[in-house]
């Protein structure tokens, strides 16, 4: 059945690719998003674009106009080290961004609530590994704690309003489109920077791992959402983790790079070693990774090399 999404961050990586495939789908997709990182040119002509801030008032028109029945939640501040740096404009965009979004889901009736939290940032450093949803959430950064907190926020909304939920906690997503010029998203920038034959840095020693999952298998995740009948948490990972060296390796190999890197001290609030128990989404959402990291980082410098270099935004 054709159904009206809205799309928050549907310019950004991941809804970008989100969108593509909900109209692919056959759905009617509208984004709202203020390009605050995404780019206008990810948005597919087809959608429906609405240039605005989460928080604004306005949003509320939009979903006066097009009544959606679904809401991927996915707009954000959704970098660690600007967290750090302003954790109250971290938490005017998480909290009371999605907060204007819950209120205006419950006056206009919106049926499912799809939100994009992390599984990287809100654990904090494992107690033990894979990291199931059940884990203490101790995070090491407002941006952890801002994303967390929509969560708590989210079964109370339920009961307020009567419209069901589904998290999905990613773990390290990567892909074609991913931001190379931000200081998140390790695999963008260091496929950038090998194409450029420019230095890489690796922060730490680089013994650090991380659960790198490919962009279509978390778009596949929030479709498989999308026929859920009741609420939930999902991790969304792959279940391994994969050190920074090891990935500079394999990056390495696939483009051709002969230079070594750099370290540089590590950066705080990041995580040492985590990667996530996916089992849960498993069974209840009938998901699992199907693209693993020799083929998503083979199709992600593939993806970056067509593109040629994107000015920074
Ligand atoms: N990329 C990852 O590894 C990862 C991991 C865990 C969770 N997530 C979550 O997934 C979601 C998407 O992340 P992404 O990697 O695609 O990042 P992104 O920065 O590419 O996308 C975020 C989008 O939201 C938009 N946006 C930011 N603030 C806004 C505001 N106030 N109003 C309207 N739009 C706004 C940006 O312009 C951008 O298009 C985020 O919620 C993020 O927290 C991402």
């Amino acid at each position: 059945m054709a159904l009206r999404a809205l799309v928050t961050g549907g310019a950004g990586f991941i809804g970008s690719h989100l969108v593509e495939r909900l109209l692919a789908e056959g759905h009617q997709v509208i984004v709202v998003d203020n390009l605050s990182t995404g780019r206008r040119a990810y948005v597919p002509p087809d959608a429906l674009f609405y240039p605005l801030d989460i928080c604004s008032p306005q949003v509320a028109e939009v979903f006066q106009a097009h009544r959606p029945q679904v809401v991927f939640h996915l707009a954000a501040q959704a970098s660690v080290v600007r967290s750090l740096e302003d954790p109250t404009e971290d938490a005017r965009v998480n909290i009371l961004g999605s907060l204007n979004l819950l209120r205006l889901c419950g006056r206009f009736g919106v049926e499912r609530f799809i939100y994009s939290s992390t599984g990287g940032a809100l654990y904090g450093e494992p107690q033990y590994l894979p990291v199931p949803e059940t884990h203490p959430i101790i995070p090491l950064s407002p941006y952890g704690a801002s994303k967390y907190a929509v969560e708590v926020y989210l079964p109370l909304f339920r009961a307020l309003t009567g419209f069901t939920y589904t998290v999905l906690r990613y773990s390290n997503v990567y892909g074609p489109r991913q931001d190379p010029y931000g200081e998140a998203g390790v695999v963008a920038i260091f496929t950038r920077r090998m194409l450029d034959d420019a230095e890489v840095v690796i922060y730490g020693d680089g013994t650090q791992e991380r659960d790198f999952v490919y962009v279509g298998d978390v778009v596949e995740a929030n479709i498989l959402a999308l026929s859920q009948k009741t609420s939930a948490v999902y991790n969304i990972g792959t279940g391994r983790g994969t050190s920074v060296n090891a990935l500079f390796e394999r990056l390495a190999r696939l483009i051709g790079y002969r230079r070594p890197p750099r370290y540089a001290p590590p950066r705080p609030g990041e995580v040492y070693r985590i990667w996530l128990d996916v089992g849960r989404a498993r069974e209840g959402l009938g998901w699992t990774p199907r693209v693993d990291l020799e083929q998503g980082l083979a199709l992600t410098v593939q993806a970056f090399r067509a593109q040629g270099v994107v000015p920074r935004s």
